[in-house]
């Protein structure tokens, strides 16, 4: 049978998993990224996994049709080289695919992480086969990814779909891409814990600052319970994916955006403020054009996606 391998490339961890043509996950594994190791160490680490994987399952190298990996930054199309990845910055400048090849001997295909995503949203999602699509995905970092005409929007160089990096505010906060404003400056998890350490000599009593560790997750959940502070940044986070949102309906006149990574677990509140928000920033001819949506592959959205880059390029 026709199995893929797909790797979801993260900055704190790794997913690798065999996929099937319909999508379905035969096994996964899961492996510390370990950037610090440098990217040599993380790669071989990678291939060892695959391989690994490989003989639990008592599949064989035969039967997978290629390594697709979703990973951050702009990818050059060509190479399937990093180019650049605000949020690793060792990645930079590193030829991935050929690496990942002669370490394995299966064929790989290289594709931003947010691009997969959406592909595979596409092709096992909730809005399967929709031609007119976005991806936004929430983590550490900001990705974007948009289906056009039922094709993977990649411009020129294969770059393209860096949503988490248009502008939302002017002057706003410094990115790690070293931009302000960006969306990713505002409407990641590194944004949201940013802000709480921000608001932390102002709003000193707030239920943020007593939980053991500040993430995210801290601040949605206070929210939830009604905590001023954290009701202030989420509403941040809200007004910010509206606006952006709203750019990008009439950008591309979407039939579907629909938003996955780790902070869109936060759910009703997140998705709720956006909905609430939208028509503030999108024309009235919009208004009934589009919906909003939380992924549904949720955890397993990375190798999905990661293992769709495969199918896609070879279909
Ligand atoms: C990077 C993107 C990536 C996103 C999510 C951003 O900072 O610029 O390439 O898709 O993070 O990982
Ligand atoms: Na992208
Ligand atoms: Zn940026």
């Amino acid at each position: 049978s026709n199995l893929v391998i797909g790797v979801d490339l993260g900055g704190t961890e790794t997913k690798i998993g065999i996929v099937e043509e319909n999508g379905r996950i035969l096994s996964k594994s899961i492996i510390p990224t370990k950037v610090f190791e440098g990217r040599i160490a993380v790669v071989t680490r990678i291939a060892e996994a695959i391989k690994q994987l490989i003989m639990e399952t008592g599949s064989s190298v035969g039967e997978i049709i290629g390594i697709g990996v979703g990973s951050p930054g702009s990818i050059d199309h060509e190479t399937g080289t990093v180019l650049f990845s605000p949020n690793l910055p060792d990645w930079s400048g590193f030829e991935l695919t050929v690496i990942l090849e002669k370490l394995t001997g299966i064929r790989t295909f290289v594709e931003n992480d947010a691009n997969a995503f959406v592909l595979g949203e596409w092709a096992f999602g909730a809005f399967k086969g929709c031609k007119h699509m976005i991806g936004l995905t929430l983590g550490t970092g900001v990705g974007g990814g948009v289906i056009t005409h039922g094709t993977l929007m990649t411009g020129k160089n294969g770059y393209g779909g860096e949503l988490g990096h248009t502008i939302v505010q002017i002057g706003g906060p410094l990115c790690g891409c070293g931009s302000h404003g960006c969306l990713e400056a505002l409407a990641s998890a590194t944004a949201v814990v940013n802000m709480a350490r921000e608001y932390s000599k102002r709003f000193s009593k707030s239920l943020i600052y007593q939980a053991p560790q500040l993430t995210a997750r801290v601040v949605f959940d206070c929210a939830k319970a009604g905590d001023l502070a954290a009701s202030m940044i989420v509403e941040r986070v809200t007004d910010a994916l509206a606006a952006a949102i709203g750019n990008f309906v009439h950008i591309f006149n979407p039939e579907h955006i629909v938003i996955g990574g780790g902070m869109s677990r936060a759910g009703s509140i997140l998705i709720d403020g956006i909905r609430k928000k939208l028509p503030r920033f999108v024309m009235p001819s919009f208004s009934d054009t589009f919906q909003v949506n939380l992924s549904e592959l949720v955890e397993n959205a990375g190798i999905t996606g990661a293992a769709s880059i495969v199918f896609y390029r070879l279909s």
